[in-house]
Formats: C-alpha cells, structure tokens, sequence
C-alpha cells in the first residue's frame, strides 16, 4: 500500500489550481441516471469516489466514458438493467446511496444497501428514506438492504420536512422528486453549495426547481429529462485545504479556479486569526500577517464553517500561540485526527465534544496514519508544518478526495513524496 514521506518546515509558496468538487460531482454522476439520453460533465475530477460511483452507475445500465485529461464524462442510459447498489460498493462510499432517488423517479424501485458505521459516527440513511416515504415508496429492510417501491411505478408529490439538515437527503429526495407527479415542497433543505449545482443541472435538464441554496425548495414534477452539457463547480474544500496549507507553513499560496463565496466562512476564521488574504472572483491569496492568535470554531451548516475543514483547521489551531477550541457541531466522532495530531507533540483535549488546543508547540515528525479522508488533510498539513520527517499511512483516504494531492503540494515546494509498497 502507498504511503507519504513528508520533510516538514518549508514555506509553501506559489499557485495551485483548484479541481473540480468530488461532492458536486458524485450526485450529477447519480442523476444522470433520470436522463436517458447524454449527459456530458466537465471538470469531473480523478479520483477514486467517482471511478467507484462511474462503477455502479453503469452496473445500473449506464454508458459511461471518462476523460481523465479532459476531466470530461459522458453518461448515457437509455435503460435501468439493474436496480441494486450493492454491499461492495456502498462500503467503501456512502455516496452510492445517492442512486437511490433517481431509481426510484425513473423505475419506481431500488434495493439500497445500508452503509452501516463508518469512521466518522454512525451516518444513518432514515431521513433519506423518510423522504422517499412522504413520495409515496414503501420501504422494507431486508438482510441489510433497504428495498423501496413505488405502486404504480410513480412518485407522488408532497410536503416534506427534513429531521434535521442533510445534504445527502436533500439531495437525494431532490432527484427524487423531479419526475413526481405534481408538486413537492422540501423544508429545512441544506443550502450547499452543492445542492445548487445539482439543482442548476437538473434545472438544466429540464426539471422544474425553485429555491435550492435556500431552506425551502419547490418541485413541480416534469414527465422526462433531456440531453445537457453542465459543469461542476470548484471544489470548496479543497480550496480550504490548500488555503490551511499556505497558512500552517506560513507561506504565500494563491489558490486559483475556486470559489471564494463558498469558503467566506474560513475566510472570516483566518482573517480573525490574523491572516492577509487577498481574495478576487476565482482567486484567493492567503499571506501570515505579523501577530497570529488562536479562535474558536464551532462547525455549522452552510454557509457556517464546514465540518469537511474541521480537521485541517485544527492542525492549524495546534501552531497558533495560545488557546483555540473546535466543537464539532455535525458528526460525533469526527476527532479521530487527534490521536494522530498528539502522537506529533500537539496539546489537545476533549471534554463534552469540545476539543481545546493549546497552541504554539512545535510539531514534530512522526508515523502517522489516515483514518478518513479530511483527518487525512489534516496529517497531511501537520506534518507540512513539523520538524523532521513524517511518515502517513493509510493514504488511500485522501485518494478517495484529493486529486494529484502530492503533486499540488510538490508544486508550491512542498516536500510530500509517494512510496509504494508499505505496510499499510
Ligand atoms: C455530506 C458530504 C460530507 C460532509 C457532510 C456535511 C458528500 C458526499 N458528503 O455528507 O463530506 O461532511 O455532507 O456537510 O457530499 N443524518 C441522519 N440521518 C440521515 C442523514 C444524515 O441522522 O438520513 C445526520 C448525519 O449523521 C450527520 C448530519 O445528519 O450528523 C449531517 O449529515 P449529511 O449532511 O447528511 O452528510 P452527508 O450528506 O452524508
């Protein structure tokens, strides 16, 4: 298995480009299964979470062709041969979930695995599934796979509620609902940016959307999708990661082909931290000013601080002087970082959820090991800031998420090299 040598203490320093985002991306691979006829997407990342989505939509009886150089898609599914997301699959991505909403509009029916546990809490479906009730699908479980139908082949609109706000379930009950019978008003929906993308797309397509990047969003059902070209946007969260690794190290980064209002909440932070940043249309330059000081984060939804960040952030937390507290507000176990973090010399502890660091130490190389993706980001960017060597394991986490990781950093100077044939 691969693994990461990192020389810390350097400075990066220079431009990185941003790719396109892995969670925009994933739900427009999803919903290309409304479409019969064919979907191209452009800035479609290459990473392992689309390969493995690409690998279950054409298990479903799409026709897919991917361009990695390009980072263009070609999706076509003139028929659903198949209405499983299997074990194997949802596993290794809970995102597999997502084909669940457009099987259901366009067949009336889909057997879903159930993700189960994973590192970060336990991440149930039910409100995904309540949704797809209030539509009209009857929902038994059946040796850990949910199978859902519709009678009659056709959802129904209706009014829904989500429990509390998810992106998944908004997402997911969204496409739902595009090809429902009259109307479907959703409230308390997510506001991410990612659901406005997917809203644009299917918008694009044909559906009818209002409201989405708001709480309540209004579907009035349309008979079919067509053809469309559509884009994904910039990754956020990526942009964050290498704006944090400017600011570990220190160094001057500019960050091109992001965003900026889809990261306004880090920004606040590192402004309050006592960052420059010189932010423009699609562009966001990050410099230390003289007197950095520690903060205090609470994740949020958005457009709060995200909790996709919560981990780099902190391993930026461990190098300001004095005192920095992060709750994390959205999954229970997202401080697998931490024991990772302390094992480089850092000063953190947990009480009651809240994890308060006592900054300014110096962070020392070490062996490390990735637990999920973004506590992976956050390794990655310790050992960027630490004395000596680090040596992480477990790197297929940030495959799962960060596209030519390595190579980016190597670009602003930083000293992160790939070896194959480790341990694991
Ligand atoms: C998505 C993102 C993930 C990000 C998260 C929150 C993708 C592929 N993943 O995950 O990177 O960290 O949003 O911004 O886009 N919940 C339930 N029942 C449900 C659904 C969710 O209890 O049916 C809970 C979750 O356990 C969590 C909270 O709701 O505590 C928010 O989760 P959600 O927004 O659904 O996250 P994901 O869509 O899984």
């Amino acid at each position: 298995m691969d693994y990461y040598i990192v020389h810390g203490g350097k400075k990066l320093s220079g431009e990185v480009q941003i790719s396109g985002s892995k969670n925009a991306a994933l739900p427009l691979i999803a919903a290309s299964l409304l479409i019969s006829g064919e979907v191209i997407l452009e800035n479609v990342p290459d990473l392992m979470d689309i390969r493995t989505i690409k690998d279950l939509v054409e298990s479903l009886g799409a026709m897919v062709e991917y361009d990695n150089k390009k980072k263009i898609m070609s999706i076509a599914t003139p028929k659903i041969t198949n209405i499983e997301a299997p074990y194997d699959l949802v596993k290794t991505m809970r995102a597999s979930t997502y084909v669940m909403g457009p099987l259901l509009a366009r067949v009336g029916e889909a057997r879903v695995s159930m993700p189960g546990g994973c590192a970060i809490g336990q991440r149930p479906i039910d409100i995904h599934l309540s949704g797809f009730e209030s539509l009209g699908a009857q929902m038994s479980l059946e040796h850990g796979v949910v199978h859902a139908q519709v009678q009659g082949k056709k959802l129904q609109g209706s009014t829904f509620r989500f429990r509390i706000v998810s992106v998944g379930a908004t997402a997911n009950v969204m496409m739902a609902a595009v090809l429902a019978k009259g109307t479907t008003r959703l409230e308390n929906c997510a506001m991410e940016p990612e659901i406005v993308n997917l809203a644009g797309f299917l918008n694009a397509a044909g559906a009818k959307i209002q409201g989405a990047g708001t709480k309540d969003i209004v579907i009035e059902g349309v008979k079919q999708l067509h053809s469309l070209r559509y884009k994904v946007i910039p990754d956020r969260i990526e942009t964050g990661t290498f704006l944090l690794a400017g600011a570990i190290t220190r160094g001057k980064v500019l960050v091109n082909g992001c965003d900026p209002v889809t990261v306004d909440a880090l920004l606040m932070e590192l402004h309050r931290i006592g960052y420059h940043l010189d932010v423009k249309k699609n562009s966001i330059e990050v410099t230390p000013g003289k007197q950095l000081h520690g903060v205090d984060i609470k994740t949020k939804v958005f457009p709060g601080f995200p909790t996709d960040l919560q981990s780099p952030m902190m391993s930026l937390m461990c190098t300001l002087p004095g005192l920095s507290v992060m709750i994390e507000d959205i999954f229970e176990n997202r401080y697998t970082h931490i024991g990772e973090l302390l094992r480089m010399g850092a000063d953190i502890i947990v009480e009651n959820g809240v994890a308060i660091v006592r900054g300014g130490q110096q962070l020392t190389g070490a062996q490390i090991m990735m637990t999920d993706l973004r506590a992976g980001a956050a390794l990655v960017l310790a050992a960027l800031a630490a004395d000596g060597e680090s040596e992480i394991r477990r790197i297929y986490h940030t495959d799962r998420g960060y596209e030519e990781l390595e190579a980016k950093l190597q670009a602003l100077g930083g000293k992160v090299e790939r070896r194959t044939g480790g341990k694991g």
